[in-house]
């Protein structure tokens, strides 16, 4: 059977949840932090190795103040949450995104990181300022440095390093990625990593997804031929 180490989760549809009950937006964000915490535990309990989760994009600054406040506010309670229980939950955390920008929550994510750092149980990756295309930009950054300075040639520039340079260094990719709420596009999210990921999409809106969800999307992928540019095997 084909391996499946790593979901990542494009969490979406938390505003239209809200909506479609009469509450403010930000209501929606709360149930869906709930919704993470629940799918980590699953994933835990089905042996997925690494989790990586969409959070908030660089793009999603553009939300209104009071909104980005409450997120804001939101990863700060789930990373005091997180800091006390990641020990018990064996679970490691990483975040991958521009930490230039997240100064408010950058101790409680350093902290987080430091004292997950040696768990082996889930590796959970959230993404939080994150784009793909930033990404890319700083990982290029990185390696014009090492051009520049004479440690490293143009033509020595292998697709490796530029993996290694990205934010998930030596995470692999994702096997499967799954967005809810009905949006089918990437919306920036890993666009380096996700070059040969299966996608499952859901009408599912995120707050919503529960372990139903979560198994077709693990049964669709197991259903999923993976050629990665080569010919179906005869049987
Ligand atoms: C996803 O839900 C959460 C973030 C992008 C932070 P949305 O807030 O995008 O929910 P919809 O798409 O407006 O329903
Ligand atoms: C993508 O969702 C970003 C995250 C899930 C963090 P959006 O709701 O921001 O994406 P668009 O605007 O619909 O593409
Ligand atoms: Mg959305």
């Amino acid at each position: 059977m084909k391996e499946l180490n790593h979901i990542a989760i494009i969490l979406d549809g938390n505003g239209r949840w809200a909506k479609k009950r009469g509450l403010p937006r930000k209501m929606g964000h709360v149930q869906g932090a709930r919704t993470v915490e629940k799918v980590c535990r699953l994933c835990h309990k089905k042996g997925i190795k690494y989790l990586t989760i969409y959070a908030f994009s660089t793009e999603n600054w553009k939300r209104p103040d009071d909104e980005v406040k409450a997120i804001m506010s939101l990863f700060d309670s789930y990373l005091d949450s997180c800091i006390r229980t990641s020990k018990k939950d064996n679970m490691r955390v990483r975040l991958l995104g521009d930490r230039e920008g997240l100064e408010m929550l950058l101790p409680k994510i350093e902290k987080l990181e430091s004292v997950s750092a040696d768990n082996t149980g889930l590796q959970l990756q959230i993404c939080i300022n994150y784009g793909g295309r930033d990404e890319i930009r700083r990982a290029v950054k990185k390696l014009s440095e090492k051009v520049a300075d004479g440690s490293l040639l143009p033509e020595e520039i292998t697709e490796d390093m530029i993996s290694h340079a990205l934010d998930s260094g030596d995470i692999p990719d994702p096997d499967l990625l799954i967005r809810t709420s009905g949006e089918q596009r990437l919306s920036n999210f890993l666009l380096w990593q996700l070059a040969y990921s299966e996608f499952y999409f859901t009408s599912v809106v995120w707050p919503d997804f529960d372990e139903e969800q979560l198994d077709l999307a693990i049964d669709t992928y197991y259903h999923r031929d993976r050629r990665f540019g080569n010919v179906k095997e005869e049987t």
